[in-house]
């Protein structure tokens, strides 16, 4: 059996949905556990020239024989729910995608509350999904669980008893977290983060994991960072800058222009520390080196590349396994046999 996690190293949109969408092609886990806040989170999955934003639903959907579930510590809003399961009803999902019967709800007053709240969509710069306020009412006791409505009926389960016993079985688990290292609310950069901690240990306790179960840790970091909403951002670019590096993005769920820096090395150190990272995906390489577009093939990177990789293997004492060229999930070097 294995027990993996996968989490971000950045304040989000690192490119996880791309890196899960890869290795659970490859792995075949039996089951994909969607870890992180909720729907606030926009990954983006690429394969056979189609591409899908998914909000809620595990990123490694388009493995068929996989179980995709939502553990307890994620919220989820029933409308994001249904429209994803009607979105991508041809992959099956209707029925194989459970949610546990403990979740939280976001319920339309969530979205109106964190929407009118200037303190939370403009001091913040909150996604304006409900996430913070159905957090808050969450640990005030007062909000409503998956299994108490029938919005939910049919799509709710134990997601700590499957994903245990699985484990019990040898299976393969994985567990993909959302966000990222700066956006926790213990770790990030207070107050301009999200409405919970963003790091493996949460993601496992989301999914009802316990430390001793989790075999790898994978820390996705993006060749340079990119931000959305307020906060400190030490290592950013001016939109010129960012622009001549043909560095221009839009989020997901929001399609605000993201905030575009450089590389931060403390920021990937702590992150791989406090995440007790076993292993690094960096993703979005090709961006910042053109030439290296597509490939899969390690030996056929320049020296700069290589250098880059050396260095953060270096500073941070973890192994880069997984290098990102491209949004597909093919885009792919895999180094993660060179670790055996
Ligand atoms: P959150 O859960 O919202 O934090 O998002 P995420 O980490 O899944 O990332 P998101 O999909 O929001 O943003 C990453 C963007 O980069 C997407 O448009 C991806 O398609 C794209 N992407 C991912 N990896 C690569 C890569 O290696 N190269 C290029 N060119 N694009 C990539
Ligand atoms: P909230 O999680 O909607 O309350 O937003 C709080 C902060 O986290 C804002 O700066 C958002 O832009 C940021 N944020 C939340 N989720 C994501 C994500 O998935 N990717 C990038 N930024 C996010
Ligand atoms: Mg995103």
């Amino acid at each position: 059996m294995t027990c993996s996690v996968l989490v971000g190293g950045g304040w989000g949109d690192e490119g996880k949905g791309k890196c899960i969408t890869y290795l659970c092609y490859n792995d075949k886990p039996d089951i994909v556990a969607r870890a992180g806040v909720g729907p606030n989170a926009g990954h983006s999955v690429e394969f056979n020239g189609e591409k899908y934003g998914l909000r809620l639903t595990p990123s490694g959907f388009m493995n068929m024989d996989a179980r995709l579930l939502i553990g307890a510590g994620v919220l989820v809003d029933p409308e994001v729910f249904h429209h994803e399961l009607e979105y991508l009803n041809k992959y099956n999902l209707k029925n194989r995608t459970y949610a546990d019967h403990r979740c939280s709800i976001i319920e339309p007053q969530h979205k109106e509350r964190d929407k009118s709240s200037d303190y939370l969509s403009k001091k913040i710069g909150s996604t304006g999904t409900g996430c913070g306020p159905a957090n808050a009412d969450r640990v005030m006791r007062v909000a409503k669980m998956a299994g108490d409505i029938p919005q939910m009926e049919g799509y709710t389960t134990d997601v700590p008893l499957e994903v245990n016993e699985a484990l019990d079985n040898d299976k393969d688990v994985f567990i993909e977290g959302s966000q990222g290292f700066g956006l926790s609310l213990y770790y990030g950069t207070y107050p301009f983060v999200t409405s919970k901690d963003t790091t493996a240990s949460t993601a496992a306790a989301d999914v009802g994991v316990g430390p001793t179960r989790i075999e790898e840790v994978i820390v996705v970091v993006k060749s340079y960072i990119t931000r959305v909403g307020e906060g400190p951002f030490k290592t950013e670019l001016n939109q010129d800058e960012a622009e001549k590096m043909g560095l221009e993005e839009y989020g997901t769920v929001t399609g605000r222009r993201r905030r575009v820096g450089l590389f931060d090395m403390d920021m990937a150190k702590e992150a791989c520390m406090i995440n007790s990272a076993t292993q690094i995906a960096l993703t979005c390489v090709d961006r910042l080196f053109p030439q290296c577009e597509r490939t899969r093939d390690y030996s056929s990177l320049s020296p700069e590349i290589k250098n880059f990789i050396n260095e953060i293997e270096g500073e941070t004492g973890v192994p880069v396994t997984i290098i990102s060229t491209g949004p597909d999930l093919m885009d792919t070097i895999d180094l993660r046999e060179e670790l055996l």
